[in-house]
C-alpha cells in the first residue's frame, strides 16, 4: 500500500490508502451527526403514533388524549397535510398517514411535536383507535396463493427451460427459504425540520438520497422543490434502508415544523426504527434443475417469491436484480424465472447491500451445491464446470456480453492460496475422528453487475470551487455513509489538481449545490460522482491553463500541473500563486461536472440489452466448525480475494471488502426476523435480533485484493464498485456450515438448510439428516438415488 506523506511530491494522491476523511472525527466523538447539530432555540421533539394491527379497517381515531398529554404542542394526521399524503419512490403507496385502513403493524397514523423527546413518545402511545380487523398475509407463499401482488409478476427467460429440464440425465426440484435482514445502522433514521423565511424549508436527513426528500416534503406541504432545501453531511450508516425510506421522517418532521412554525426534531428509538421500517426482501425460491454426470446445468428453472410488504417501494428494482443474479458466475443457457413480487401486511421492505442480487445469487449457489452432492462430486468442481466462459458460454440471460470475465483466474489463484483441496480432504479426515464437533468448507464466487438497473438515475453532478488562497471546496450528490465515498472523491479531485488532499474541503451533500442528485447507492456512488468531481476539476484546471499561457505568454503545452505548484514555461509557481493571479484576472474559479454513464441500454420489457457497464467479481473461501449437540458454529477460517480494479483507496476498499463480508455472513447465519401471528415484528432490539460483532470476525481472515487488476471500462482511475458485491462473499459461509451438517452422515444425502442458518436451523438440519439416513433400507452407497 502506497501511504503518502503530506507534499510528498513523488506519490500519487489516487491510489493512495488515506485513512477516512472523518476517522479522526468519528474515533473521538466529534463528527457531527444529526443528532448532533446545535439546537435552534424553541426546537419541539416528535414521535410517530403507529398501527398496532397488520391489517385492518380504521373505525375511530380519537388523538384527544395525546393533544392533552403534558408537553405536547401539536399532534396531526392526514387531514392536516397540506400537499399530498404520499411519500412512495415509485408509486404512490404509501401515505405519510394511513387514513381508513392500516396495512401492517407499525404503520405511521399520526404524529406528535412535544417539549421533550420523552413526552412526544408518550402521547403518541395515547390515541384511542378502533380497528375493524381484515384478515392478514404475512408470507410470500400466501401471497403467491392470494394473487396477491405489489407489482405484476415478472418473468426471464432463454432456451427452452423446460424442454432441457426433462431431458436431462439428473434432475433435482425443491425449495429454499431465504430470511431478510435489517440494516442495523447505528444511526437510526433522523430528520431535523428547520422552517426558514417565505415558506420555505431546510431539512437535515439521515438519507442517501436528499433529492428523493426533497421531492417528497415539497409535496408534503404542498411546496416546490425550490422551497425545500435537503441537507446530509454524513450518515451513521445507511445500507440502503436509508435510499427511500427517510422520506416518511422528513416529511413528518418538516409537516410538524410548518404546522408549529418551530424546528422540529423526529428521531427514532431503535425498536421504532426497526418495526415502521423496511427491510432486506425475504424469499422463498423454487427451484427445478436438470443437469447431467459432470453436473453441467442443462435447464433450469426459478420462482422467486420476494415478499414487498404493503407497498412497492423499490421492490421492482430489487426483485429484477435478483432476476439478473440468478445466473451469479454460471452460464445458463436454458432458464426460465418467474419472479413475483409479493404484497403482504408486513412493512415494505427495501433496499439492503446488493438490493435483491443476494436473494438471487443464493439461489444459484444453493441448486449447485445440491447438484454437486447428488453426485457426489466436490461443489467447486461442479462450480467450474458451469462458468461463463471468455469467449462462448459467454453471454448472459439478459443477453449482455461478458467481457470483463475474470472469475476463473480469481477462483484458480485463491484455491491455490487458501490450499483449499487439501485442507477440504484434511477436514473430511479430521470428521472422522471428530464424533460432536464437525468441520465444513466451501468456496463460492460472485459476480456483480455494476449500474443502476433504472438506467436513467446513472448520472451525477458536482460543484468545485477553488478559493483565492489555492484550496479547494468539493461538493457532489453523492452521500457518506461509512463506506468512505467523500475521501476516494477528494482523491480523485486532489490528482487532478495535483493538490495535497489537505488543500481539499469535503462538503456535505447538500440539494442546493447539486440538483437532482441519484441516491447514493448500486455501489457506483465512486464511478459516478468521482468522475463528475474529476470533470469539474478538469475543467477548472483547463481554465488556468488557458489563462497561465497567455498570461506569462508560453504555450497551453508548456503548462503543467505539479504537486502543489505549477510549471508554466521554464518558471514554477506556487498552485495558490497562480489562483490569485486568475483571480485578478476574473477568470471563473467554480465550476460544475456532469457525468453519465456510458454505454449502458436495456429494454424492461423484454429484460434484454446491457443493464451493467461492467461487473466486481471475488470469490471466498470459509471453514466453520458446528457442535452437532447444539447447532452452535463459528468460522475458523476465511480467505478473500476481491477484485476492486485499480483501487482508489486500498484502505477504504479493505474495509468495504472485510465488512460487506461479515454483514453477508450475519445475514445468513444470526440475524433472524421473527413475526408473531398478529403480524408484529418480535426482533425489533439487539436483545432478540442478533448482528455479527468484533468477535464473530473468523480468527484467521486472510483477504486480499486482486493484484494488478484494472477496469476494462473507463471508469475513474479504472476502479471498481466495492460497497455492495463483498456481501454476497458471505455465502460460502452458509454452505461451508451446509457441508459441515452433510459430514455428520458422511456426506451421504444433502442437507436441507433454509437461511438464516442459525444455531436451532443447523441442530434441527443435523437431526433431519440423521433421521432420513437411518431411514433408508439399504444402506447408502452413494449420494441419494436418481431422481
Ligand atoms: N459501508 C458503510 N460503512 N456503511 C454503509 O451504509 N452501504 C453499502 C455500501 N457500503 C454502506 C457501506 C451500500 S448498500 C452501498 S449501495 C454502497 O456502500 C454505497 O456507497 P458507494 O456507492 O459509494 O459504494
Ligand atoms: Mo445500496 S442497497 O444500493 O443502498
Amino acid at each position: 500500500m502506497n501511504a503518502i506523506r503530506e507534499g510528498d511530491p513523488q506519490a500519487a494522491v489516487a491510489g493512495a490508502a488515506l485513512p477516512h476523511d472523518s476517522a479522526h472525527l468519528h474515533v473521538c466523538g466529534a463528527a457531527t451527526y444529526i443528532d448532533d447539530i446545535a439546537e435552534l432555540r424553541g426546537t419541539l421533539y416528535a414521535a410517530i403514533g403507529t398501527s398496532e394491527r397488520a391489517h385492518a379497517r380504521i373505525v375511530s381515531i380519537d388523538l384527544s388524549a395525546a393533544r392533552s398529554a403534558p408537553g405536547v404542542v401539536c399532534v396531526i394526521a392526514a387531514a392536516d397535510i397540506p400537499g399530498k399524503n404520499d411519500c412512495g419512490p415509485v408509486i404512490a403507496d404509501d401515505p405519510i398517514f394511513a387514513t381508513d385502513h392500516v396495512q401492517y403493524f407499525g404503520q405511521s397514523i399520526f404524529a406528535v411535536a412535544a417539549r421533550s423527546v420523552d413526552e412526544a413518545r408518550r402521547a403518541a402511545k395515547l390515541a384511542r383507535i378502533e380497528y375493524d380487523d381484515l384478515p392478514a398475509l404475512l408470507t410470500a407463499p400466501e401471497a403467491v396463493a392470494a394473487n396477491s401482488f405489489v407489482l405484476p409478476t415478472e418473468r426471464m427467460r432463454r432456451g427452452d427451460a423446460a424442454a432441457a429440464i426433462a431431458g436431462a440425465p439428473r434432475r433435482l426440484r425443491g425449495r429454499l427459504a431465504i430470511g431478510g435482514q435489517d440494516q442495523f445502522y447505528l444511526e437510526g433514521h433522523i430528520a431535523y425540520a428547520m422552517p426558514r423565511e417565505d415558506n420555505t424549508m431546510l431539512v437535515h436527513s439521515s438519507t442517501q438520497h436528499p433529492g428523493e426528500v426533497q421531492h417528497q416534503v415539497a409535496h408534503a406541504l404542498g411546496v416546490a422543490s425550490k422551497d425545500v432545501v435537503v441537507e446530509c453531511r454524513r450518515m451513521g450508516g445507511g445500507f440502503g434502508g436509508k435510499e427511500s425510506q427517510p422520506a416518511l421522517f422528513a416529511c413528518v418532521a418538516a409537516l410538524l415544523a410548518r404546522a408549529t412554525g418551530k424546528a422540529v426534531k423526529l428521531r427514532l428509538d431503535r425498536d421504532d426504527d426497526m418495526t415502521i421500517t423496511g427491510k432486506r426482501h425475504d424469499f422463498v425460491t423454487d427451484y427445478d434443475v436438470g443437469f447431467d454426470a459432470q453436473g453441467r446445468i442443462l435447464g433450469i428453472s426459478f420462482v422467486l417469491a420476494g415478499r414487498c410488504g404493503y407497498s412497492a417501494d423499490l421492490s421492482g428494482s430489487i426483485n429484477d436484480r435478483a432476476m439478473f443474479h440468478s445466473d451469479n458466475c454460471y452460464y445458463l443457457e436454458n432458464v426460465d424465472i418467474v419472479s413475483y413480487r409479493c404484497k403482504t401486511n408486513t412493512v415494505s421492505n427495501t433496499a439492503f447491500r446488493g438490493f435483491g442480487g443476494p436473494q438471487g445469487m443464493m439461489g444459484i449457489e444453493y441448486v449447485i451445491d445440491e447438484i454437486a452432492r447428488q453426485l457426489d462430486l466436490d461443489p467447486l468442481a461442479v462450480r467450474k464446470a458451469n462458468f461463463y466462459g471468455k469467449t462462448e458460454r459467454n453471454v448472459t440471460h439478459y443477453q449482455q456480453t461478458l467481457e470483463d470475465n475474470c472469475i476463473e483466474e480469481i477462483v484458480a489463484e485463491l484455491e491455490v492460496s487458501s490450499d483449499y483441496a487439501k485442507r477440504r480432504a484434511a477436514i473430511r479426515e479430521w470428521n472422522r475422528t471428530s464424533p460432536i464437533l464437525k468441520r465444513g468448507i466451501a468456496l463460492t464466487p460472485v459476480k456483480f453487475g455494476i449500474s443502476f438497473t433504472a438506467t436513467h438515475l446513472n448520472q451525477a453532478g458536482a460543484l468545485v470551487h477553488i478559493y483565492k488562497d489555492g484550496t479547494v471546496l468539493l461538493n457532489h450528490g453523492g452521500t457518506e455513509m461509512g463506506q468512505g465515498l467523500f475521501i476516494k472523491v477528494a482523491q480523485v479531485v486532489a490528482e487532478e489538481l495535483q493538490l495535497d488532499i489537505g488543500a481539499i474541503r469535503i462538503t456535505g451533500s447538500d440539494t442546493s449545490k447539486v440538483p437532482n442528485a441519484s441516491p447514493t447507492a448500486a455501489s457506483a456512488g465512486t464511478d459516478i460522482n468521482g468522475k463528475a468531481a474529476q470533470l469539474a476539476a478538469r475543467t477548472l484546471k483547463e481554465r488556468l491553463i488557458a489563462f497561465a499561457a497567455e498570461h506569462f505568454g508560453v504555450d497551453a503545452a508548456q503548462v503543467g500541473f505539479l504537486r502543489n505548484r505549477v510549471r508554466i514555461g521554464d518558471r514554477t509557481l506556487p498552485f495558490k500563486e497562480l489562483v490569485n493571479l486568475a483571480f485578478v484576472a476574473r477568470v471563473s474559479l467554480s465550476a460544475t461536472g456532469f457525468y453519465k454513464t456510458p454505454k449502458i441500454h436495456y429494454d424492461r420489457k423484454t429484460f434484454t440489452g446491457r443493464p451493467f457497464f461492467y461487473f466486481a467479481y471475488g470469490a471466498a473461501v470459509s471453514e466453520v466448525v458446528i457442535d452437532t449437540l447444539t447447532g452452535e458454529n463459528r468460522m475458523l477460517r476465511v480467505d478473500i480475494l476481491h477484485d476492486v480494479g485499480k483501487s482508489l483507496n486500498p484502505a477504504v476498499d479493505m474495509g468495504q471488502i472485510e465488512g460487506g463480508f461479515i454483514q453477508g455472513v450475519g445475514w445468513l447465519t444470526t440475524e433472524e426476523l421473527c413475526w408473531n401471528a398478529q403480524g408484529r415484528l418480535t426482533t425489533h432490539a439487539p436483545s432478540t435480533y442478533k448482528i455479527p460483532v468484533a468477535s464473530d470476525v473468523p480468527p484467521r481472515f486472510h483477504v486480499r485484493m486482486l493484484e494488478r487488476s484494472s477496469n476494462v471500462e473507463d471508469t475513474v482511475h479504472r476502479s471498481k464498485a466495492v460497497g455492495e458485491p463483498p456481501l454476497m462473499l458471505g455465502i460460502s459461509v452458509f454452505h461451508a456450515l451446509k457441508d459441515a451438517i452433510a459430514s455428520t452422515v458422511d456426506y451421504v444425502v444433502s442437507p436441507q438448510l433454509d437461511a438464516p442458518a442459525t444455531p436451532e436451523r443447523v441442530l434441527h438440519s443435523v437431526v433431519q439428516v440423521r433421521q432420513r439416513v437411518a431411514a433408508q433400507s439399504t444402506p447408502a452407497t452413494a449420494m441419494g438415488a436418481p431422481a
